[in-house]
């Protein structure tokens, strides 16, 4: 077996970019696998049953929360208990009208779509989706100026499930062609987590005792993404070192990592420390912060900021974002650590 160096765990393993192959390897094939989410399960259940028992595809459907909940594993799982093929693509790759009809004429019939990021689906994209999901045609505009003249297209059958880190941002006409469901996923239970864990465990073939599991668990930001992705480097750390997995070990590694022992990293903490600093605690609108940071607002408002509202660290407020007593306290080490 090779072994990884350390120069082979980036920095931001963590993040969404880079989690595609171990997202892969361990997302569960089956519902029984998938941890958690009980009613949003069960919900989906019943909507592919009742499907399946007409012969048809579910109405579309529209799955929201962090990244790393499970959202696109859900897509999957749909398309795969529908035992029908998974076409996927994401709202920033669908630039044009052209785009779009490419995509939805070339459907094979009942076909899962999955759109990723649907909220960066332009609104004149939007707009040539609604006839698509209501009555399933395209309507394609040819030639231009007075002669140009609308034609009706009519689409091979499909269900579109839809994913977003941003709800708000979806336009309300397109939130309501989601007649299957609007479901929310939200952060995970430390017993999910641990869970989920275990599992990946498992399958990565490590012996991860109740400690390991149970120390990773909680650095994990309440996130199955997360947690695979750092028993992963645990595991590179313990390779490495040629040492076995130990709760020592794991602090070490995760003090290598700067992960501490809430989960926060040092993006984390810059966006913090800018509030607190550069912003007296707020309120701060979320434009000014991301750009004091020199983020865009789309990566500070979906990726760093839901954990720190979970953890209380942060509110939001109609003037911004204000920093807690509990985020200050973290900040100035009394207390919490
Ligand atoms: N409920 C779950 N049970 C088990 N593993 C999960 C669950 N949700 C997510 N995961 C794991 O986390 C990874 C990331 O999930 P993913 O569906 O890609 O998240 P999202 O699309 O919401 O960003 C998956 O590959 C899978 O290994
Ligand atoms: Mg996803």
């Amino acid at each position: 077996m090779s072994r990884p160096s350390l120069k082979a765990a980036p920095d931001n393993s963590l993040t969404e970019k880079n989690g595609q192959t171990l997202d892969a390897a361990l997302r569960p094939s089956e519902w029984d696998e998938y941890v958690g989410q009980a009613q949003v399960k069960a919900n989906l259940r019943i909507a592919i049953d009742a499907a399946r028992k007409r012969g048809g595809m579910p109405e579309h459907i529209l799955f929201y929360g962090p990244p790393g909940v499970g959202k696109t594993t859900l897509a999957h799982l749909v398309a795969l208990t529908l035992a029908a093929p998974l076409k996927s693509t994401s709202g920033v790759a669908i630039e044009r009208a052209a785009d779009l009809a490419a995509i939805l004429t070339n459907l094979e019939p009942n076909t899962v779509l999955f759109i990723d990021e649907i909220h960066r689906l332009s609104r004149k994209i939007e707009e040539l989706l609604y006839p698509a999901l209501e009555s399933g045609h395209l309507d394609i505009v040819l030639g231009k100026g007075p002669s140009a003249r609308t034609v009706e297209l009519a689409l091979p059958p499909f269900t579109l499930v839809g994913a977003t880190t941003r709800v708000a941002e979806l336009s309300g006409p397109l939130r309501s062609r989601f007649g299957g469901g609007i479901f929310q996923l939200d952060f995970y239970s430390d017993a999910e987590v641990r869970d989920i864990l275990r599992r990946s465990a498992r399958l990565l073939n490590l012996a991860a005792p109740k400690e390991v599991i149970e120390r990773i668990a909680g650095r994990s930001r309440a996130t199955p993404r997360v947690a695979n992705a750092l028993l992963k480097r645990v595991r590179d750390y313990s390779e490495v070192h040629e040492l076995p997995i130990s709760a020592e070990l794991c602090d070490e590694a995760c003090e290598l990592f700067g992960i501490d022992a809430l989960g926060l990293m040092k993006d984390d903490r810059r966006y913090l420390e800018a509030l607190h600093k550069s912003f007296r605690g707020g309120p701060a609108g979320v434009r000014a912060l991301a750009a004091s940071l020199h983020e865009d607002p789309d990566t500070v408002e979906g990726l760093y900021e839901p954990f720190l509202l979970r953890l209380g660290f942060l509110e939001r407020s109609p003037r911004g974002r204000i920093l807690t007593m509990k985020g200050r306290s973290y900040l100035t080490g009394e207390a919490l650590l």
